[in-house]
């Protein structure tokens, strides 16, 4: 099937592919997942069918709870003519110690697919240089891509376009302020990231979005002060205080990233009109006042759909020919 890209040219060059980070993406690929991702949608509105998947399988692991992920990886998978089958890491032998690599092997010899969401980022590389099939990462610790492919295409369906669009993240400086500067700095999103000191985005991660933005034009800030982040922002986007695995931290943390919190005031020093972004799952009155998450300006349901249409446009591209 025809994957109508760029005006009648098929992009093959992310065929077989892995997708760890959009860092190894270049912006005309990242571009052509979302011109994909918006055309099957549109197709899945209109009730067309698009089977560019079909027979195909996707093996989906998942060491952390998911709701948004594991739906739209099942169903879009589903939606392509395709199977997906969800894998609790405890159900599989690797809960018990079989190594990864053996993992990442058999399943290859199966499936034409693996999505994986754990914890440290380095067994997703690992899995992905054992498979000889594309590895998806639905998120680790340190990155969460296919979030950000699917904020990217929710700001350019707002905006008309994605460069110098101006995106403030307040909060912790984890896996999605990870991606989302890496997302924004390749595609010439300008990004303002605000965190308290000691939870400032990864140094290495910082490095290779200032050096995206060299090239994109894009620009980066990072700072401690949310109302410096905020300031001319069209986006707000916050997420939770303490990801999955810090339960721990979450009463300390509460503390140190209250003046963070997303809230009518924040919005009123962005930009007119600006909208707000969070990744869910969101805790009101916590990282997000309930009055901005559920009022007029939010946007975040809009975020959870695009989840499928986007990765239906990554897996198409990856795994489909
Ligand atoms: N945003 C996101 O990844 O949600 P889930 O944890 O529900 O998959
Ligand atoms: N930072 C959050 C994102 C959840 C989608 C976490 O890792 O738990």
């Amino acid at each position: 099937m025809d994957l109508f890209l760029n005006g009648g040219i098929v992009l093959t060059s992310l065929y077989g592919r892995h997708c760890l980070t959009l860092q190894d993406f270049t912006a005309e690929e990242i571009k052509a997942i979302l011109d994909l991702a918006a055309r099957l949608k549109e197709k899945q509105k209109k009730g067309e069918a698009h089977p560019l998947l079909a027979g195909k399988t996707l093996a989906m692991i998942f060491q952390k709870p998911s709701t948004r992920t594991r739906v739209s990886f099942e169903v879009g998978m589903w939606q392509l003519g395709g199977f997906a089958l969800f894998l609790s890491s405890q159900e599989l032998q690797m809960g018990r110690g079989e190594p990864i690599k053996d993992t990442a092997a058999v399943l290859s010899r199966y499936v034409d697919g693996i999505m994986i969401r754990t914890f440290d980022h380095k067994e997703v590389e690992e899995l992905a240089a054992f498979a000889s099939v594309p590895v998806i990462n639905g998120l680790t610790d340190l990155l969460h891509p296919c979030q950000v492919l699917a904020d990217l295409m929710t700001i350019e369906e707002k905006f008309g376009g994605l460069k110098g669009v101006k995106v403030a993240y307040l909060g912790d400086g984890n896996n999605v302020a990870h991606s989302l500067l890496i997302g924004c700095s390749k595609m010439g999103l300008d990004i303002a990231v605000a965190t308290p000191e000691k939870y400032r985005p990864n140094a290495q991660i910082e490095e290779k979005a200032r050096a995206n933005a060299l090239k994109s034009g894009s620009r980066i800030v990072i700072t401690a002060d949310p109302v410096e982040a905020v300031k001319n922002a069209q986006v707000i986007y916050t997420d939770v205080w303490a990801s999955m695995g810090q339960e721990k931290e979450k009463q300390e943390r509460k503390k140190l990233f209250s003046p963070y919190q997303v809230n009518s005031n924040l919005v009123e020093a962005a930009a007119p009109g600006a909208v707000v972004m969070h990744c869910l799952p969101a805790y009101r009155g916590e990282e997000i006042a309930a009055e901005v998450i559920d009022g007029e300006r939010s946007i975040v349901l809009d975020q959870a759909e695009n989840r499928l249409h986007a990765q239906k446009g990554l897996m198409a591209l990856l795994m489909g020919k």
